[in-house]
């Protein structure tokens, strides 16, 4: 189950990433914003990264403007590792390293094709594991 949610800026890019995550059979629910009206950010950050931090979801996918304001937001719950992603190299690399639990993207940056490669290259890629990288993510958390 995905935890989905963007601002304003990221609503258009949501409605094509979920629609994305429907082809795929992907069970997901969208945290709002549900309009283009602007609104605050944090209030979708927030409402992902606690959705995935309580163990309901097992991913979560953020979208603002550049993805850096929800990101931000969302690192801040105990438990997450929002990974901002423009590019398929960064979001095989977070969740093989990072294990990331959070998909971060900026609607302004990316392109809807780029953006669909990413969401797939960041819900097919496992963790890999290895001790190092559980080591280092067991030292993020303050
Ligand atoms: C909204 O205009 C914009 O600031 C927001 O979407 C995001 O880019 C913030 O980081």
């Amino acid at each position: 189950m995905i935890a989905i949610g963007s601002d304003h800026g990221g609503y258009a890019l949501k409605q094509a990433v979920m629609k994305h995550l429907e082809s795929r059979g992907e069970q997901y629910h969208d945290f709002g914003t549900y309009s283009e009206a602007s609104c605050d950010y944090p209030d979708y950050g927030r409402a992902v990264a606690e959705a995935v931090a309580s163990g309901a979801y097992q991913y979560g996918i953020i979208i603002c403007g550049t993805g850096i304001g929800i990101s931000i937001t969302a690192n801040k719950v105990r438990g997450i590792r929002a990974a901002l992603c423009g590019d398929c190299f960064s979001a095989e690399a977070t969740r093989l390293h990072n294990d990331a639990n959070v998909l971060a993207m900026g609607a302004r940056v990316v392109g809807e094709g780029l953006a669909l490669k990413i969401v797939d290259t960041f819900l097919d890629t496992p963790f890999s594991n290895d001790e190092r990288h559980i080591r280092r993510i067991s030292k993020i958390e303050p």
